[in-house]
């Protein structure tokens, strides 16, 4: 058996990476600080069901992952959502229909992970803290002070600023990671006995706290019998109140929710708030993937390509292809 390739991250682009390494022949070892595959296309499964608190649905624009995302179809990980979607500007709230098709997992967003990662060898709850070099290969150091390896090579599939640590052995690399800087995002989720008297299952919103929210419960597979709902507060809002409590979090989201929903909003039977501290990257970037060939040090993820699912997959397999190329001369 050939020296394992060792992939730290199993959100999308970790996973997208694994997959086509695997394809080809190659063994790879995956690690993820998490118990759970995912990164921000995971679930949460709670006492209303499971939730979509991060990547809400996806869009597929480049041909790659548009027939990707087909056999996704075909293999029931994924299914298009058709919400009634709103806009919601100036105070006022209108029907925004559109014809852009939305995907989401089935039946919650982290299906889709899930099923990428399959059998593929992993270790869970695993913090890298280091990647270090030996005579001829990687090794990894965890936060418990374990070593893993050795490895042929290391992809590093975490959001930018937890991937700068990681790349040290190769400063351009690990420059060009500390230069991506990541917004904040808090999400609520709230849940009500009675479905709200409101036709709006999805909504973009400006001039609010919100930028968004979604009526969980309409998206396919979703069991639930509440009225489930998934509100994500804008970057600036985010940034203003990183530190907020999550009651006060649940308060303050409720709060405009119910302000610009038009209808009546009674409590809550079941809420919850999850702060993600690197969602978004401020801007997109294009360089596929950080490649250091020689040294067999790569890195992928979203701040890589369009800071979304799309551009979490096309990294993976761009970072992948380069390994690939690379071992190929
Ligand atoms: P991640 O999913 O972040 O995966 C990185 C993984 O690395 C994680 O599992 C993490 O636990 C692990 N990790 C980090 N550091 C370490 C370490 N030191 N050791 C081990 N493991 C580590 N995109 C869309 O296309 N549509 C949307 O509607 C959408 N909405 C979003 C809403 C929110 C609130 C958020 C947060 C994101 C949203 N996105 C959306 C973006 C989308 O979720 C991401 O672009 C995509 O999931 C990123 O995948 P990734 O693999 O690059 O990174
Ligand atoms: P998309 O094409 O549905 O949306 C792109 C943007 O176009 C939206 O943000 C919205 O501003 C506008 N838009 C699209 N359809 C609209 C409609 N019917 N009415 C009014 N405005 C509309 O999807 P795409 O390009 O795949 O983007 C994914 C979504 O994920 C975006 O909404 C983006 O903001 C969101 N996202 C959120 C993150 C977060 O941390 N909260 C992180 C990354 C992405």
């Amino acid at each position: 058996m050939s020296t394992p390739i060792a992939i730290i991250g199993t959100g999308l682009a970790g996973l997208s990476a694994a997959q086509a390494l695997h394809a080809a022949g190659h063994a790879v070892q995956l690690f993820d600080k998490s118990r759970g595959s995912g990164g921000r296309m995971a679930s949460k499964r709670s006492d209303a069901g499971s939730l979509d608190l991060g990547a809400q649905y996806f869009t597929a624009r480049d041909r790659r992952f548009t027939e990707v995302v087909q056999q996704w179809r075909d293999r029931g990980w994924v299914a298009e959502w058709t919400p009634t979607l709103y806009n919601f500007r100036n105070g006022g709230l209108t029907p925004s229909p559109d014809e852009q098709v939305r995907w989401v997992g089935t039946p919650r967003m982290s299906a889709i992970t899930r099923a990428l990662l399959g059998a593929l060898p992993v270790n869970f709850a695993c913090r890298i803290t280091e990647v270090f070099r030996g005579e001829q290969h990687w090794g990894l150091q965890d936060a418990e002070g374990q070593s893993h390896g050795p490895f042929s090579h290391v992809i590093i599939a975490t959001p930018a600023p937890q991937a700068t640590a990681l790349l040290a052995a190769a400063p351009k690399l690990a420059g060009a990671a500390a230069s991506v800087a990541m917004e904040p995002t808090w999400a609520v989720a709230l849940a009500f006995e009675r479905p709200l008297d409101t036709p709006v299952e999805g909504c973009f919103v400006q001039d609010s706290p919100l930028d968004w929210l979604a009526r969980n419960r309409t998206k396919p597979g979703r069991e639930t019998t509440l009225d489930t709902w998934v509100l994500h507060a804008s970057s600036a809002w985010s940034k203003q109140h990183l530190d907020l409590p999550k009651e006060a979090v649940i308060e303050e989201l409720h709060g405009a929710f119910a302000e610009l929903i038009g209808c009546a909003v009674p409590a809550p039977v079941f809420s919850l708030a999850h702060r993600w501290l690197y969602a978004r990257p401020a801007q997109g970037h294009e360089w596929g993937a950080l490649a250091d060939a020689d040294l067999g040090l790569y890195a992928c993820g979203d701040w890589c390509s369009s800071g979304r699912v799309e551009g979490a997959w096309l990294s993976g397999q761009e970072a992948a292809r380069r390994l690939i190329e690379h071992l190929g001369r």
